[in-house]
């Protein structure tokens, strides 16, 4: 396996500044509207609606549409492999998922492969553009700008990493032809998809925003009215840019005349960007070794920097493994661990976690079990931490960074593959915000995933290690994870959701590992997640119980939606896949 084994107070203004961004809800809750597709699709949602996993030997796809997980689905029935099934997925979810990853973002992959026996990881997040300065987001007297003033329009444009990430892993582990992969995506773009609840209502919740661009609002919007569920859209554009990448590969994309309007369209913004041809044309996918972390005999593996998931996944877990959580999660005292463990996971990630290519990031360090024995310590009382800060992990370089700032609202989507022969893939995928930049060119959104660094550049004349430089891909929560014993892989998970896809894809693989749950039960546990202090409870469900007993502890809480998007599979002697009852994903195997 290639991987690698694994004080300042959390500064006041940084953690204001994530909790003013909670106040934002990206994407609401919906489901449903796909009964129509097929009988498997129908029984598919029947499991889920009924809180059963589906059950499968030979493949299983598990992903955020019916539409997608059918196109995935069909690549793998006919011999394919994960890859294939994946470029499949993709280009179909940027169609029919549009607002949430596409061909115009970013995504990371975790790879394991059956025929070497080897896990490693592919990361084609976004970069910023070579004339992106770390003032790129502060207004002219150096201080941050509002969130959505940043969003909105060119400047938060980085180059896109997602087709380059499809070729790459098709063309290394792919088996079928490269274009017909892409033609259901293209069929269904030019036949028109029928628009689902969970996009319309996105549409609606966004009018205003999507409203600042004529071909955004054009097409989100026609005629100036929303969309709503139902409507058949056709989108001929992105029928036409997947015939260019069908025909010339995905070189198409990155020079050329795809390449010119993509550039134009971001300048060209009132809230003009600095990307240009040149950044499209040196962008490169990059192969890193996984990260792992030893849990109750397994090893949870995933995305190293610039992600900051498997680090944060991996300390928490790694902190609780001295502790006992078979009291389950409706217990307090289970909780309180949880929390404080992650507590002190998001302490150390704000502190020292950006792109290791250009700042030096203590993996290694981050990682070790005696460091995570250390701070598990920490979490040995019977109330909640009164102050948590980053740790000192050992490191090889001088690590004097402040404490970031980054907000998260992403949209993002998680797609959990196994094919016959046993390759396993699970790949993170994401435009950032919902609908990104709300630029769209060739029928896809453009990110803005630029807004991912640290607004701030410096805090009382230290740097911050996941400030704006040119070349540098922001850093991120995504955290597409394979779980591993004895050398074979056994849980493949993901999720969306911002900063909290840490806490969501660490209770999933609680839920699996200590709970002894299946992957439907696990992704339908309610949520309880604390990155800065306070705990957030999912409205509506039992978590909202937990609310007493946790401010009894000394936690604020905060009761809200928590709309995670978790897709997982447990490969033991089946398959067994879930998909998350919040969003409209389903599992499908044979
Ligand atoms: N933009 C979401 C993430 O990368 O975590």
């Amino acid at each position: 396996m290639r991987a690698i084994l694994m004080g300042l107070l959390l500064a006041a203004s940084g953690a204001a500044a994530q909790q003013a961004a909670d106040a934002v809800e990206p994407e609401g809750l919906s489901t449903g509207g796909f009964e129509s597709l097929s009988p498997e699709v129908n029984a598919a949602l029947a499991a889920k609606a009924a809180g059963v996993p589906v059950e499968a030997n030979d493949w299983m796809v598990v992903a955020a549409n019916p539409h997608a997980v059918r196109a995935g689905a069909d690549v793998l029935a006919a011999g394919g492999t994960a890859a294939d099934a994946m470029v499949a997925v993709q280009v179909m979810l940027g169609l029919v998922e549009p607002q949430s990853s596409g061909l115009g973002g970013g995504a990371f992959l975790v790879w394991y492969d059956a025929a070497s026996g080897e896990l490693t990881t592919f990361d084609g997040r976004e970069t910023a553009p070579l004339a992106a300065t770390p003032r790129l987001f502060q207004d002219e007297s150096g201080e941050p700008l509002r969130f959505f003033d940043a969003v909105v329009g060119g400047r938060s444009v980085g180059t896109p990493g997602t087709p380059a990430l499809l070729a790459e892993v098709h063309r290394r582990y792919g088996t079928q032809a490269w274009a017909g992969l892409l033609a259901p995506a293209i069929g269904l773009a030019r036949e028109g998809f029928e628009v689902s609840p969970r996009l319309a209502q996105l549409i609606a919740g966004d009018a205003e925003r999507l409203a600042t661009s004529d071909i955004t609002a054009a097409y989100f919007m026609p005629e100036g009215v929303p969309l709503v569920a139902g409507d058949v859209r056709v989108n001929v554009p992105y029928a036409n840019t997947l015939d260019l990448l069908a025909e010339e590969g995905v070189g198409a994309f990155y020079a050329g005349d795809l390449a010119r309007t993509i550039v134009a369209t971001v300048q060209g913004a009132e809230n003009a960007g600095v990307l240009s041809e040149v950044d499209l044309a040196i962008y490169r996918v990059k192969e890193r070794p996984a990260v792992c972390a030893a849990y109750r005999g397994h090893d949870v593996c995933g995305m190293g920097p610039p992600s900051s998931g498997a680090i944060a996944v991996g300390q928490t877990l790694g902190m609780l493994e001295g502790y006992d959580l078979s009291a389950g999660p409706d217990d307090v005292t289970v909780r309180r661990l949880i929390g404080d463990a992650s507590r002190l996971a998001f302490a150390d990630r704000g502190q020292y976690v950006a792109d290791s290519d250009f700042v030096p990031v203590p993996v290694f360090g981050m990682m070790e079990p005696a460091y995570l024995a250390q701070r598990g310590a920490l979490l040995g009382g019977d109330v909640a931490l009164a102050e948590v800060s980053a740790g000192e992990p050992e490191f090889d370089h001088a690590l004097n960074w402040a404490d970031g700032e980054a907000i998260e609202l992403p949209s993002t989507s998680h797609i959990s593959i196994v094919d016959s022969f046993g390759n396993v893939a699970a790949m993170t995928t994401t435009i950032e915000n919902g609908f990104g930049s709300r630029l769209m060119v060739g029928g896809f959104l453009l990110n803005n995933e630029l807004t991912d660094f640290s607004f701030r550049s410096h805090r009382g004349g230290v740097p911050i290690a996941n400030r704006v430089e040119p070349g540098k891909r922001p850093r991120s929560s995504m955290s597409p994870t394979i779980v591993m014993k004895d050398g074979a892989p056994v849980i493949v998970a993901g999720s969306p959701g911002g900063s909290r896809i840490i806490g969501y894809t660490a209770q999933a693989i609680i839920g699996m590992i200590d709970w002894g749950l299946d992957p439907q039960q696990a992704a339908n546990l309610p949520h309880a997640v604390n990155r800065f202090g306070t705990y957030d409870l999912e409205a509506g469900t039992r978590a909202e119980a937990l609310g007493e007993g946790l401010a009894s502890m000394g936690y604020e809480t905060n009761t809200r939606a928590l709309t995670s998007g978790l897709h997982l599979i447990a490969i033991g002697d089946s398959l067994r896949g879930g998909a998350d009852p919040r969003r409209e994903g389903i599992a499908l195997g044979e």
